[in-house]
This record gives structure tokens, C-alpha cells and sequence, in this order.
């Protein structure tokens, strides 16, 4: 077995998901990149760096993507579950099946991917399971990030849940809540600048630091910000 430290971090392609790949490569670490589209990025060194085709709607391909990326590198230490999408809809206006989509992708999968690499977590006895939230898991900011605060709401309950589950084999579950962040999610429902937005490359190294902290350091939600709030 390696000894470097190996995390799986799904929707990497693109926005916070690709910044924390970079981040924790930069760190030394091996990624196994899940994406709809596997990829490898322009930065990776191959020997370090492993795609896997990852669908969040498709139930079987957390066992597959564990299955690969055990047999490529041996351990996995992390999991950033990040893919997730948003519908801004209000909780009266969104149909079922959009709702559903909600809950498919920002919590039924990252539950999915989690239970499916546990074994391997436990293993290390110092296991790390991230879970990007929202602050939209903390309050509901207005009518239309309604149906999608529901859904980062369970996401945070995921979160506590893992972290109580894990607690005495050294996992280690956090839920990461941002505000606004520099991308494509971000600028499809705010006229804010992007330079206004927290960076992804920021959120990054909080969710890097946070994946180093030893086990007597556990941080169960970590709320970061662009803008005051009340309470955030
Ligand atoms: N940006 C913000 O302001 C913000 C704030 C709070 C929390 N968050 C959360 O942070 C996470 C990342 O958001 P982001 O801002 O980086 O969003 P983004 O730029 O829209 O990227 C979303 C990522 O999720 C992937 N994804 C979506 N549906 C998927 C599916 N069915 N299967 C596999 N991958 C899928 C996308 O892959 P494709 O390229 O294939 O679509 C993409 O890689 C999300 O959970 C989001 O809710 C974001």
C-alpha cells in the first residue's frame, strides 16, 4: 500500500470540486477525480491522478468508482462529496421531479458514495468525509433558494449523521457551508462579481486544512462567507 494519501472527490471537472483537486495534488496527495466526463486536467501527473466516468444519478457507480481507485492506489483516505446541483424554485413552485433531481444528486448521492467507500475510510483510522453544504444547510435565505435549501438542509444532517457513524473507527465528517463562490453555480443566480464571491481556490485550502487536522481536531460545520448575514 502507498503511502501517500489518496481522496476521491466528485464533480471535480469544473468549480469548487476541480480547485480542491488541484489544491490537494499541489499537497501531495493522489485524487481520483469523479466526473461525468473523465478528463484528465492539464496539471495532473498521471501517476497521482485517476478519472473515474462518475454520474451522481446513477446508483451502482460509487461501488465501481471505489472498486478503481482501491485497486489503483490502495487506501482512500478522503472523500469530498462537492457535485451538486441548484434549482432556484421555491418550495411551491418546484414539481416532484425536479425536486427529486434535488435530492438525487445533493443528497442521496453523496450518502451513496459514502457508504460505499466506509471500509476504506475505517481502514485508515483516520478517515476524512467532506460534505459541501451551503449556508443554504444553515438558513433559508429567501423564496427561491427554497426547494434548494431543503435539499443542503439533509445535506448538513448527512454530514452529522456520517460523523456520528464514524467517530470511533477516526472518521472524521464536516460540513463545509459557503455563501456565494466564484462559479458557474454562483453566476447563474446572482448578479454579484465574481471578485465579491469567496474564491474556489480559497475554499479550497479551508477544505484542505480541514482534511489534515488530526482526529482530536474533529470540525463538524465550517460556515464561510463573502458578505455579512446576521448570524454567517
Ligand atoms: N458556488 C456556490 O456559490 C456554492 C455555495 C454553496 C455551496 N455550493 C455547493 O458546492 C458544490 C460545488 O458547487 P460549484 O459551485 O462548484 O458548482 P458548479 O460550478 O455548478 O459545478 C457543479 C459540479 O457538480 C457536478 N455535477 C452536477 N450534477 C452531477 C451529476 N449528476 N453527476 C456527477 N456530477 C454532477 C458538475 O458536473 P458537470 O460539469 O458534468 O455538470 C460539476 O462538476 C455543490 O454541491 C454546491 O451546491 C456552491
Amino acid at each position: 500500500m502507498t503511502s501517500t494519501r489518496v481522496a476521491l472527490i466528485s464533480g471535480a471537472n469544473r468549480g469548487i470540486g476541480a480547485a480542491v483537486a488541484r489544491k490537494l495534488f499541489a499537497d501531495g496527495w493522489a485524487v481520483s477525480l469523479g466526473m461525468r466526463r473523465p478528463e484528465l486536467p492539464n496539471w495532473a501527473d498521471p501517476e497521482r491522478v485517476h478519472c473515474f466516468a462518475y454520474d451522481a444519478l446513477d446508483p451502482a457507480a460509487p461501488a465501481g468508482w471505489v472498486a478503481e481507485a482501491t485497486a489503483r492506489f490502495g487506501r482512500i483516505d478522503a472523500l469530498v462529496a462537492n457535485a451538486g446541483i441548484s434549482i432556484p424554485k421555491s418550495v411551491v413552485e418546484i414539481g416532484d421531479d425536479e425536486f427529486d433531481q434535488l435530492l438525487d444528486v445533493n443528497v442521496k448521492a453523496p450518502r451513496r458514495l459514502a457508504a460505499a467507500a466506509w471500509e476504506r475510510l475505517c481502514e485508515t483510522g483516520r478517515g476524512r468525509v467532506i460534505i459541501l453544504a451551503s449556508l443554504s444547510g444553515k438558513r433559508v435565505k429567501s423564496a427561491r433558494s427554497g426547494a434548494y435549501s431543503v435539499s443542503k438542509f439533509a445535506a448538513l444532517a448527512l454530514a452529522h449523521g456520517l460523523r456520528h457513524a464514524g467517530f470511533e473507527k477516526g472518521v472524521r465528517a464536516t460540513a463545509v457551508c459557503p455563501g456565494f463562490v466564484a462559479t458557474d453555480m454562483a453566476a447563474a443566480l446572482t448578479e454579484r462579481p465574481a471578485e465579491l464571491m469567496t474564491s474556489p481556490h480559497d475554499l479550497a485550502r479551508v477544505i484542505a486544512l480541514l482534511i489534515d487536522l488530526p482526529n482530536e481536531a474533529s470540525v463538524a460545520e465550517f460556515c464561510v462567507n463573502c458578505q455579512l448575514e446576521e448570524s454567517f
